[in-house]
This record gives C-alpha cells, structure tokens and sequence, in this order.
C-alpha cells in the first residue's frame, strides 16, 4: 500500500468556507465573492469584518449597528493597561500583544462561552480592543502614556490616533484602512488554520486567538513584513539591490516577501499596496526603500516567475505603514489588528458544524523494541 504525505497540509481540504476564495494560478481573491480590489476601493475594515462575520454585506442600519458595537467596545480594562506597561520594554510586540490576549481572557468573567452567541461577542469584542491593546503596547514601549480610544473615528483612524497620538489626516486613515482591509482575511493561512484547530477542540475563543497571534509571529507567515525591511535597511542602496539578491538565491536563500504556499503569480493584494506605496513614495520625493523594491521585483520575476515566486502582500506594506509613523516591529501586531476579523470570522464558521481537527502521521520509528534499564543503556 502506497502512502502519500502532504507535507505541509498542502492541497489538504478540511472542509467548506463561503468567506474567501483564492485562484493561486491567475492571482484572484475574492470575500464572499467580490473582488479584493473592491472591497479596498469601496469599502471600510469595519464593513468587511461585519461582511465576513455575518456571510453577507450589511445593509445601513446593521453597518451603523456594527460600527456601535465596536467602538463601545474600544476600551480596555485599567488592570490590563496596568500590565502592559509593566511589560518588560525590549520584547518583540508580538509577544506582548499574545501575553496581553490572553490576559484580556482572565478579565472576562464570560471567557469560557463558547456558545455562537458567546463566541461572536468576545469575537467582536477583541476586534474592537485590539487597536487599543497594541497602540496601548506601542507607547509603553516607547515609555509613553497611552491614549484613550476615540469614538468619533473610524476604526483605522482611531488606531492612528492612539498610536502617534494626534488626529491622522483623512488621506493617512483612509490608507491604513486600505491596509486593514487587504489584510483581513486569506483563507486557511497558517494563523486561521491555527484558530480553527484551536477551536475545533471546543476551547474559547481568546484560546483560538491567543493560538492564532503565536503562527502569525513566525518569519514564513505575518513576521514576514518585518524582514522585508531588515533586508531593505540590509541592502541600503539600489545599486546593491541585485547583487544581494544574486548571492541570496546562489546561497539558496529565501528572500523576504516573495513567494506564497498558494499564489504562483502576483498576490493581488501587492498590487494595490505597490500603488499606494508608490503614492506615499513619490510624495517624499521617490524613497529608496520603494527604489529597492521596484528593483528586486523586476529581478525576482526575471529569475523566479518561472518558479512561480512573485511578490506577496508582506512586499510593500512595509513602505505604506513606515510613512503612517508605523515602526518596524510592529508591522505584524498591525498584520494581527486586521486578520483578528478572519480569525474570529472562520472560527464562527467552523464551529458552526464543528468537528475536531486532528490529523495523523506516518509511523517511521522503531517498532518492537524493549524497555532498557537506565544503568544498562549506553
Ligand atoms: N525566495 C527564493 N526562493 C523561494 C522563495 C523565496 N522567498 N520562496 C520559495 N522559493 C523557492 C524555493 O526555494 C523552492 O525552490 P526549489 O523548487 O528550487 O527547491 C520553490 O520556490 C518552492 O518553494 P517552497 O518553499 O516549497 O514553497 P512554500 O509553499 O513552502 O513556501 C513560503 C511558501 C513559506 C511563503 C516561501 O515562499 C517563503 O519562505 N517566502 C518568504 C517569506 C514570506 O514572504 N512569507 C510571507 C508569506 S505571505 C503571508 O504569510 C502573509
């Protein structure tokens, strides 16, 4: 008997979504059927959370309803402020934003309610307060005070607000909202998957997102942003940007933000971004990051397309969220502010017809072996 292993639960169905569908071959994405770029040119990152949590775009009642709930939902409890600032200061984020999730769980006296209802209020909930959470873990780490969230701004806006302390302007929210919305949601990435299996045990929720912001962390997934811009400060001038990728891939080395499990061909979602931050560039005057960007996409494509290696979205976020006042390691708590809606929203529709996720291995070790004494092994 033949055995195959998909290694890296590639091509593995686990079961059926009607939230995101992706055509890896002809770089197509689309949320409950539209495009993602509409979704970026028409809508907001609030209607599609509520779009990708309720199956279907809201009408305008229910989208000001939505929009309520979230911003009475802003603020956080003092204690857990309180610990984010007593967090030690030199953490990556991503480590401060999981400690400080799953200390929002202790908080909750309604933690443990893993009925849908229960699910969809934590769910919404921690949508809302995690633009407080990590603007509250950006100024801490800055030893400055947090900002109080405000209600009269959109949720993009809002974070901007918290985050640099003073009022973005229209064009810088609408861009972060840009952002928010092209990260939302992706399908069974690595982090959602995570949520699922977390969730698929009948754990609660902040368990799944706790599970959720620990994949995304990692280099190959949401920590990819952040490398993009270790290699650009790496590379420093455009002149060098070919000669490094030249030894990179001669060394067999992966270069940041280009490639995906799924797409073989442009991500969509790095098509907008280039746009905006060939915007954002050539109002500072052409930035040489965006240089060495345009520079190794040109080479990548010339060497890799064959391969099916393009840019991913993680290519050009760097330079859009770097002209909103974003530093660098914050990039992926930014990546978690928007992918916390497909976290909660997949785990919503999976739990909906549950079943535990639990997968198997091929047995290669030894068989028929005995237990040996600790004094007689050598
Ligand atoms: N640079 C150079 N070569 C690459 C890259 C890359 N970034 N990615 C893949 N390749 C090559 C591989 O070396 C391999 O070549 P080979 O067939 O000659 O051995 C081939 O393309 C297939 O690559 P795999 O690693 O098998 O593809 P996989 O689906 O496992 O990788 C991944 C996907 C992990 C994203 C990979 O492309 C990568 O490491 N990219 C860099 C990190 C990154 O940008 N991650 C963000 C992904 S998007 C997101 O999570 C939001």
């Amino acid at each position: 008997m033949t055995t195959t292993i998909a290694k890296g639960l590639e091509g593995v169905l686990f079961t059926e979504t009607k939230l995101t569908f992706i055509n890896g071959t002809e770089g197509v994405l689309t949320h409950l059927g539209i495009p993602i770029q509409e979704w970026a040119e028409k809508s907001t990152f609030e209607e599609l959370s509520f779009a990708l949590l309720h199956g279907k775009l809201p009408t305008r009642e229910e989208l000001a309803a939505f929009d309520a709930d979230l911003k009475a939902n802003r603020a956080v409890p003092a204690e857990l402020i309180t610990a984010i600032r007593a967090y030690p200061r030199d953490v990556h984020p991503m480590q401060a934003l999981r400690t400080a999730a799953s200390h929002l769980g202790l908080l909750d006296a309604d933690a443990e309610d893993t009925s849908a209802e229960g699910r969809y209020r934590i769910g919404v909930r921690m949508i809302a307060q995690f633009s407080t959470i990590i603007a509250a873990i950006a100024r801490a780490q800055d030893g400055q005070d947090p900002v109080e969230p405000r209600a009269d701004l959109t949720h993009a806006g809002n974070f901007l607000y918290m985050l640099n302390g003073q009022e973005p302007s229209a064009e810088q929210a609408r861009l972060f909202d840009i952002a928010l919305i092209l990260h939302a949601d992706h399908g069974m990435n690595a982090s959602t998957f995570t949520a699922i299996a977390t969730a698929s045990t009948l754990s609660d929720m902040y368990s799944s997102v706790v599970s959720a912001i620990g994949a995304l962390k990692g280099p190959l997934h949401g920590g990819a942003n952040e490398a993009v811009m270790d290699m650009l400060d790496e590379i420093g001038t455009v002149d060098a940007a070919v000669p490094f990728i030249t030894q990179k891939l001669d060394n067999k080395e992966k270069i940041m933000g280009v490639g995906h499990r799924v797409y073989k061909y442009f991500d969509p979602r790095s098509r907008v971004l280039r746009d905006y931050a060939a915007h954002v560039s050539e109002k500072q005057g052409k930035s040489h990051y965006y240089s060495i960007l345009e520079t190794i996409e040109k080479e990548i494509v010339e060497r890799l397309g064959g391969k099916g290696i393009y840019p991913n979205v993680d290519f050009y976020s760097g330079v859009v969220y770097s002209d909103l006042g974003i530093k660098k390691s914050f990039f992926t708590p930014i990546f978690a502010l928007a992918r916390i809606s497909g976290w909660v929203a997949s785990v919503t529709e999976y739990t909906a017809n549950n079943r535990l996720l639990r997968p198997d291995a091929v047995y290669v070790g030894a068989r028929d072996q005995h237990y040996v004494e600790i004094d007689e092994r050598k």
